[in-house]
């Protein structure tokens, strides 16, 4: 199982904690990173807490929506940080993502597109009138094009992205099998997404609800 590779959400203000999913994470043969999103990035140390990380794969899930000119400006402002991996929504537009692409460099600039937790009901709301495949396959289309290193979808479009994006695949919305949904609503266990063909997946709640040590444990063994 060498070839999957497995995104802890640390989503949490707790560096204890985080620190414990990378103890817990180390000497397995599956290659782990670790993604930080706007909780932690926004606590008191969380910046400085990953500004001191060495020898780890880094994700900082900013999850960009905005004008060219701030995706550019906020990419240089985390440069510091030397993130492996960056996210940008692809409901920025054609032109910010190209922007984006061309500021970030050696970080892989990730284009996330429809989020995990909306269904086809959510997005008549909101006022799309297609439904989630064909506006993922949109935004994958729009991704290739802006050259982005890696997409972020549920596991459920995988096969759609698949058909038109050729590098790598991250799916959120992920949950070991018996464990609640919560607010996703596109979900799939570990398993089954890397059988459908993510290259990564991203897992939070599953591994941080209770003992840390033991989902880690059985997130493990469900794939091995
Ligand atoms: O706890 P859970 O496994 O649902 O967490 C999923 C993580 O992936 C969260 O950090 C969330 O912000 C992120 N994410 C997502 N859906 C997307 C993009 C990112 O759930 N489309």
């Amino acid at each position: 199982m060498k070839k999957n590779k497995i995104f802890v959400a640390c989503d949490t203000t707790s560096i204890i904690k985080i620190k414990r999913i990378i103890k817990e994470t180390q000497n397995s043969n599956i290659k782990f990173g670790y993604k930080f999103g706007l909780q932690f990035l926004n606590s008191k140390n969380g910046r400085k807490f990953v500004s001191s990380l060495k020898n780890k794969i880094t994700f900082g899930d900013y999850k960009l929506a905005d004008i060219p000119n701030t995706c550019v400006s906020t990419i240089k402002a985390v440069k510091d940080l030397k993130f492996n991996y960056i996210t940008i929504h692809i409901s920025s537009g054609l032109k910010a993502i190209k922007a984006a692409k061309k500021v970030s460099g050696s970080t892989k600039l990730i284009g996330v597109t429809i989020l995990t937790s909306l269904d086809n009901k959510s997005l008549k709301e909101i006022g799309f009138e297609k439904d989630v495949k064909k506006l993922v396959y949109k935004q994958a289309k729009l991704a290739a094009k802006a050259k982005l290193d890696a997409i972020v979808c549920s596991p459920q479009e995988i096969k759609i992205v698949k058909k038109i994006f050729k590098k790598e695949i991250i799916t959120p919305g992920i949950r070991l099998p018996g464990d609640n949904k919560g607010d996703q609503k596109r979900v799939m266990t570990p398993k089954q997404a890397f059988q459908n063909g993510a290259t990564a997946i991203v897992i939070g709640r599953s591994i941080l609800k209770g003992k840390i040590k033991n989902n880690i444990q059985k997130l493990i063994k469900e794939l091995n």
